[in-house]
């Protein structure tokens, strides 16, 4: 198994302090705070000075004293307080990184413990075409599952389709107002549907019996009424393969395309389980749990509403136990925007009052919105909510334009050059979106999210299709690529940039965060933009260097296209620009 510089250093550090009878809890080491003076560097003898009681100089020295022993090292010093600041020998780095060359996964190891995690993103409605809203969920959701499952652990997608509430009984009602009966409904083609959501949406918010009539379908609907769960199926049917598409254009992948209806089942068996331990009340003719207020208002949770049917809560809850006897979940994430933190510290809470989810990990990552220019949620141009097809094809515009026409490139068919403007125009939309921190909003910018320079997905892209390029010409002037060896400062500083990788890897896995892999992608790039401008390549001093560079170019590659990889995004070998 090949360890990155960081790993071999963090064991050699731990049989230091072990030889020197010191707790190897504090033997860790991290990338110098001072780039400019040390590789990484160990605080370690200030935490043990506290508990020993001594001068943290004096034990820094006593550690730098052993290390200083090690080849492995080049130059170390004890610095301030007591942090000791080392750099790594110029042939360590090399040879790790030819490790890490040789190494599939790029030198990343994978947890000690893999879990079966169930990830729950996208949340699409029946009828409802997807929304700027639901971009969110399907990036993020995405980049997690591919992060989680590239450290090993097992990913089940669920889509969770939103099928079994309220708006159901609305379209139905709405179909039988209009309609007289449900007889045609066959006929309809999700644009009709989605109309007919509108309209029953208008209807339900200017009249209070046409909501209660809907009321009473939904929950007739959820009793089994053969009529309407007849409608309902088609319903749905026709909705799932409608996002379906959108899902498909974005890369989301989901195992599962279930929904909140596949868990009627075990919300009747929730509702008996609080029955049984006395946790539930009647209220109003509602099923509902009161929970303890902590320092902010708690809305009791209703399990069973007045009319019988069953709500958005008691669907999550009852999803849960299901995920857990079937599935076997041991951790279950939810990528669902923020504005429903409230809904899922409740479904949390209760699970656990009913001891549905004993030892298994429930975690809500929440996501800010899709903002416009000013700072509001993203609108159409008459104020309308914007469709993410919608959105896909304006972005995919933005970049057409700046691509050649077919014809003006040789070589490339009009087929080649609109699966590169699909590829680029994805790519910008989703670092654009996973640039930021999860939870905070952003601002779409149509105007430069689809550059080639700056921090887009567009700019990691092209250092990609660059390297091919570079790679391409080594090959054709009998190149090939050899060992890597360090020569240089600029080297240097790619090959250890290089060697972040699996911290990278498994701080984004820790934190839930793909901005760490976009901020990392797009330090690398940059770093080797720096890297090739200094260290020619095919007119190197001589080969040990021409090889070397070539097999860092190439290594960088691989790194780039696999960091893109776990963001969702694709790398086009080839990258065209408008003349
Ligand atoms: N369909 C829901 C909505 O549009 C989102 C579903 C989120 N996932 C969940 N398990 N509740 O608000």
């Amino acid at each position: 198994m090949t360890l990155s510089i960081e790993k071999n250093f963090n064991q050699k550090f731990a049989d230091i302090f072990q030889k020197l009878d010191l707790d190897t809890k504090f033997a860790v080491i991290k990338p110098s705070d001072r780039p400019d003076l040390s590789d990484f560097q160990c605080n370690g003898a200030l935490a043990l000075a506290k508990s020993l009681h001594k001068n943290p100089r004096e034990i820094a020295a006593l550690i730098a004293e052993e290390l200083q022993k090690d080849k492995d090292v080049s130059s170390v010093s004890v610095d301030g307080p007591g942090f000791i600041n080392f750099k790594i020998s110029n042939e360590f780095i090399a040879k790790s990184l030819n490790e890490m060359a040789e190494d599939e996964r790029l030198g990343c190891s994978k947890v000690a413990e893999p879990k079966e995690i169930v990830m729950d993103f996208g949340g699409p409605n029946v009828a409802k075409a997807l929304h700027v809203g639901h971009l969110r969920s399907a990036v993020i959701g995405e980049s997690i599952r591919r992060i989680e499952t590239f450290v090993g652990n097992k990913v089940i997608s669920d889509v969770h389709f939103g099928d079994w509430g309220t708006p159901m009984g609305m379209i139905l009602a709405e179909i039988i107002h209009q309609d007289g009966n449900l007889d045609n409904v066959e006929s309809y083609d999700i644009a009709k549907i989605s109309a007919i959501y509108k309209q029953a949406n208008i209807r339900c918010k200017e009249d209070e019996n046409a909501k209660e009539t809907a009321r009473q379908i939904t929950a007739e609907l959820q009793n089994g009424n053969p009529e309407y769960r007849k409608a309902w199926k088609y319903l749905r049917d026709v909705s799932v393969a409608d996002v379906k598409k959108t899902y498909q254009e974005l890369d989301a992948h989901f195992d599962l395309w279930l929904g909140e209806s596949d868990a009627h089942q075990a919300c009747g068996e929730v509702v008996e389980l609080a029955k049984e331990k006395g946790i539930s009340e009647v209220d109003d003719g509602a099923t509902i749990i009161r929970l303890p207020e902590t320092n902010k208002p708690m809305p009791p949770v209703i399990l069973v509403k007045t009319d019988g049917g069953f709500g958005y809560q008691v669907t999550d809850i009852a999803t849960i136990k299901t995920r857990v006897e079937d599935l076997h979940a041991q951790e279950i994430i939810y990528v669902v925007d923020k504005r429903q933190s409230l809904h899922f510290e409740q479904v949390f809470q209760v699970s656990e009052m009913l001891g549905i989810a004993k030892d298994v990990k429930l975690e809500h990552i929440g996501f800010g919105t899709v903002n416009g220019a000013d700072g509001k949620p993203f609108k159409t141009r008459d104020g309308g909510v914007m469709n993410l097809s919608d959105l896909i094809l304006i972005s995919k515009e933005k970049v057409r334009s700046s691509m050649p026409k077919a014809g003006e490139v040789e070589g490339f068919s009009k087929d080649d050059i609109e699966k590169m403007v699909t590829q680029i125009a994805m790519g910008a939309i989703k670092f654009q979106d996973l640039k930021n921190n999860i939870a905070s909003g952003y601002v779409f910018d149509l105007e430069d999210f689809a550059k080639f320079d700056g921090k887009t997905g567009p700019y990691i892209q092209y250092a990609v299709a660059r390297i091919n390029s570079i790679l391409r010409k080594a090959k054709a002037g009998g190149l090939e690529i050899g060992d890597i060896v360090i020569s240089n400062e600029d080297e240097r500083n790619l090959a250890l940039k290089l060697s972040q990788f699996e911290n990278v890897i498994m701080r984004a896995h820790a934190d839930k965060e793909p901005s760490i892999i976009t901020d990392y992608a797009y330090t690398l790039a940059q770093v080797f933009s720096g890297f090739y401008n200094t260290c020619p390549i095919m007119n190197a001093e001589d080969k040990t260097l021409a090889v070397s560079r070539l097999k860092l170019a190439s290594l960088v590659r691989d790194t780039l296209k696999q960091l893109l990889y776990l963001l969702g995004i694709e790398a086009p070998e080839v990258m065209l620009k408008a003349a």
